[in-house]
């Protein structure tokens, strides 16, 4: 695993575009898996200038979400549909066809699940996936608990990611406590895994995902039996690492080649 500290949102969000970007100039038909929430926009943002002003094409890119909220039209302003439509697809050039996202109205969810999976294998499974990771230390939605080596599923929220979450609806609206989310499985098998996350609020969970026992508990620590995971964190979210220093020390000394 390694870890970079950078000064702040945007110098984490450009550093997580250069990964992106070096991998879809390099395999412009990469299947990249993609994230929501408050993290990732920063990086999205980058995606779309370098888009517009730099000429990075991403039309023959596949695309995997990594959840959707159960019950949510894909035009509900608060569903991970519309989310991604908004922050990044209406601006590059993914085709339409090769753009996954969890479907939050599937009626056999079992079946629909399964589906995903093979989608996801027939594409060639995902080259690079982005993640955030939740106050209760998940990846995607895989809340304390949740088998390590789980598989697209429907999972409960808990009340914290549901208190979380509250902060992107309107007053009057409730949160779904349900979710088709990717498993530990399904996000294990990409080839690379990119964790951004920023802010003080996220300091300990940060230490316990990274420097922690492995657990279900905080599904994110299972990042650290993975071969290949970049996590991008900036100084505030590395604030109670107790290895930060040698992390540092290793990003300015990184061998090349
Ligand atoms: C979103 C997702 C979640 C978020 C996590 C952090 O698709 O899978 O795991 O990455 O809840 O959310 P933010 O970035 O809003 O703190």
């Amino acid at each position: 695993m390694e870890v970079i500290i950078q000064a702040d949102y945007d110098a984490v969000s450009r550093v997580a575009a250069d990964l992106v970007e070096e991998l879809v100039r390099k395999k412009p038909d990469c299947v990249l898996g993609l994230a929501t929430g408050g993290t990732p926009v920063g990086l999205y943002q980058e995606l779309i200038r370098r888009h517009q002003e730099e000429k990075l094409s991403f039309s023959k890119v596949t695309s995997f979400n990594l959840d959707e909220y159960y019950g949510l039209t894909p035009d509900h302003p608060q569903s991970y549909h519309y989310f991604m439509n908004e922050e990044l697809f209406d601006h590059i050039n993914i085709p339409k066809k090769n753009r996954h996202v969890p479907d939050g109205m599937a009626k056999n969810v079992e079946k629909w699940c399964k589906s995903y999976e093979n989608k996801i294998k027939r594409a060639g499974g995902i080259d690079l996936q982005v993640l955030g990771i939740g106050g209760d230390g998940h990846i995607a939605f895989n809340e304390p608990g949740s088998s390590l080596v789980s598989r697209t599923r429907m999972k409960t929220l808990t009340e914290e990611t549901i208190r979380d979450n509250k902060r992107f609806f309107n007053k009057n609206e409730t949160v779904p406590i349900h979710a088709i989310t990717m498993g530990v499985g399904t996000i294990m098998d990409a080839k690379h895994c990119i964790m951004i996350a920023t802010g003080e609020k996220k300091a300990k969970i940060v230490a316990a995902a990274l420097e922690g026992p492995v657990t279900s508990q905080v599904t994110a620590s299972v990042l650290q039996m993975h071969p290949k995971t970049t996590v991008i964190i900036d100084e505030a979210a590395a604030k109670k690492l107790k290895n930060h220093k040698y992390y540092r020390w290793c990003y300015d000394r990184k061998p090349t080649g």
